[in-house]
C-alpha cells in the first residue's frame, strides 16, 4: 500500500469512495488501525477525556498533544503504516495569534503529523490561510466544537434552523477560501453537511453524528470499541459487539463506512 496522501484522497473522493477515519493515540492503537484499512488517524483532544480522564478536550497541553502525536506516529512507523496522520491544536494553542499558531502547528508537525486540526470559523480563517501558505495542511472542525462546549451551553446538535445553517455555511466556505483542505463536521443535521458536502469540492468534509452524506466519517476510537466512561452518544455505533476483535471491529467500521451502512441516518441523524 502507498501512503495516504492530499491527492490519494482527492482521488478517491473523485471515485466516490468514502474516506475513513478514527481517533488513536498510542502506537498500538495506531497500527491496528492502519493495518484495518483506515486511511486517517486523528491524534484527537478527546484524549483529554479517554486518555487523561478530564471533564472535557479545554485542560490538554500542547505538550500532551506532542507526547501523543509521536506515540502514534513512532507505532505507524514500526509497522510501515500508511495512514494520513491529523493531530489537534488544544485549546489556547492557536488563539493569540497566527504565529501563535504557526509554533504550536510546527509543533505537532515535528511530532510526526501531517496535518493539524482547529476548531470555529470566523476568525479562524486568516489563521488557516497564514499556516496553509507556510506548508501546513489544516483540517478545520464546525458544528459541535467541544473546545467552546463552555460558550455553547452543552454537547448538543448545532447548524439547526435557518439562521444557524446559514452561518456555518459562510464558514465553511470561508475555511474552503482560506485553504482547509479537511472539515470536520460535528453533530449537525444530515441534509446540512450533505448539502456543504456538495459546495466544498476541495475541502472533505468528515462527519461525527453528521449523516452519511460527508466525504467521509469519523469515530472516537473508544466510542466505536464500547469502552467508555459515560455514556457513548447516539450517533454512535459498538463495532466490538459483532465483531469481538478491536483489529474486527475496526475493519468492521472501515467496511459499513464503505458500503454506505455506517451511519444509519434513520438511527443517528438530527
Ligand atoms: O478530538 C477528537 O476526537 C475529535 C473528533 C471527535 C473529530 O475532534
Ligand atoms: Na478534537
Amino acid at each position: 500500500r502507498r501512503p495516504i496522501s492530499l491527492p490519494r484522497l482527492a482521488q478517491m473522493r473523485e471515485a466516490g469512495e468514502k474516506i475513513t477515519m478514527l481517533t488513536a493515540y498510542d502506537a498500538t492503537f495506531a497500527a491496528v488501525a492502519d493495518a484495518a484499512g483506515v486511511e486517517a488517524i486523528l491524534i484527537g483532544d478527546s484524549l483529554g477525556m479517554v486518555c487523561q480522564g478530564l471533564p472535557s478536550t479545554v485542560g490538554v497541553s500542547l505538550d500532551t498533544m506532542a507526547y501523543h502525536t509521536e506515540s502514534v506516529t513512532r507505532g505507524l512507523h514500526r509497522v510501515q503504516g500508511t495512514a494520513w496522520v491529523v493531530a489537534d491544536l488544544p485549546f489556547g494553542s492557536y488563539h493569540e495569534s497566527r504565529e501563535q499558531a504557526l509554533r504550536s502547528a510546527c509543533r505537532l508537525m515535528q511530532a510526526g503529523a501531517h496535518m493539524v486540526k482547529l476548531e470555529g470559523g470566523g476568525w479562524t480563517a486568516p489563521t488557516v490561510q497564514f499556516l496553509v501558505e507556510r506548508g501546513i495542511p489544516v483540517c478545520a472542525h464546525l458544528g459541535l466544537t467541544p473546545q467552546t462546549v463552555h460558550a455553547l451551553g452543552g454537547y448538543r446538535v448545532q447548524g439547526k434552523g435557518d439562521a444557524a445553517a446559514a452561518e456555518l455555511r459562510r464558514h465553511a466556505l470561508e475555511l474552503q477560501d482560506a485553504g482547509a483542505a479537511m472539515l470536520v463536521l460535528e453533530m449537525v443535521p444530515a441534509a446540512l453537511s450533505a448539502s456543504l458536502t456538495q459546495e466544498l469540492p476541495h475541502c472533505h468534509t468528515i462527519g461525527i453524528g453528521a449523516g452519511k452524506g460527508t466525504a467521509g466519517q469519523v469515530l472516537v476510537m473508544h466510542d466505536m470499541l464500547g469502552v467508555n466512561l459515560g455514556k457513548n452518544p447516539k450517533f454512535v455505533h459498538d463495532f466490538m459487539q459483532e465483531a469481538g476483535s478491536v483489529r474486527g471491529a475496526m475493519q468492521a467500521y472501515v467496511r459499513a463506512v464503505k458500503n454506505g451502512s455506517f451511519p444509519d441516518d434513520a438511527l443517528h441523524a438530527w
